[in-house]
């Protein structure tokens, strides 16, 4: 499974990559504006910290005007994938970008049927929001179930990107289920290590070790 960044902040995207959980980064409009830098500049530099995909939001609604975003995303470095909404328009776009061989990430997704028409589009990820879809009690998860399904039913290779993720829980539920990707919050991804049995049983071994008033030495 694949563990994407949903953030615009590098520091965050660094600490996540020396854990090795930086698979790849998802950025929304929101999420650049959090940052309060020029687009282009974080984008670029994310791409060149990150080995793997990084998500870069096109904000025009009209086909024509997305696919002229995509091709000016995508020059920006290899490994940039151009964001669309799930509208009319935006798949119209994400069949022009398959055609192009411009990689697609088709955002917004509540429901079945928009991730097959993305699938159909030749869309090259799919995003799934299931922490908004909790917010108005649905559960998120089974949608993305419901998607794995359907893709797994016609071979579609759109790859499946868990995202508006709220909790470890989401994640572990992604992974049970065997979703190709989750995208995570910071914050969340933090808490991915932390157990209190962790915390209690290594104080008890330091302080064990202490007793004994040793060292590990080179040799
Ligand atoms: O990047 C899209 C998605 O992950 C947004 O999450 O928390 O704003 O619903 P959230």
């Amino acid at each position: 499974m694949k563990f994407f960044v949903d953030t615009a902040n590098v520091e965050q995207i660094r600490q996540a990559k020396a854990w090795g959980l930086c698979d790849g980064v998802t950025t929304n409009p929101t999420l650049v504006a959090r940052e309060g830098r020029d687009f282009r500049e974080v984008i670029e530099e994310i791409c060149s910290i990150v080995d793997g995909p990084v998500s870069a939001e096109a904000v025009t609604t009209e086909a024509d005007s997305i696919l002229a975003e995509a091709r000016e995303l995508s020059s920006w470095a290899p490994n940039i994938v151009v964001k669309i909404p799930l509208i009319p328009e935006g798949i119209k776009a994400v069949r022009m970008c398959a055609q192009e061989g411009i990689k697609t990430n088709v955002t917004l997704c509540f429901s079945p049927l928009q991730a097959l028409i993305a699938a159909k589009a030749g869309a090259s990820y799919i995003s799934p929001f299931v922490g908004r879809l909790d917010d108005i009690s649905h559960q998120g998860m089974e949608l993305v179930h419901q998607i794995l399904q359907i893709y797994q039913n016609y071979g579609f290779q759109t790859e499946v990107i868990v995202a508006s993720v709220r909790n470890p829980l989401h994640v572990v539920e992604a992974a049970m289920m065997g979703a190709h990707i989750a995208t995570v919050p910071f914050d969340v991804l933090a808490k991915f290590f932390n157990h209190p049995l962790t915390d209690v049983g290594l104080k008890r071994f330091l302080a064990d070790w202490e007793k004994l008033q040793q060292e590990i030495k080179s040799s």
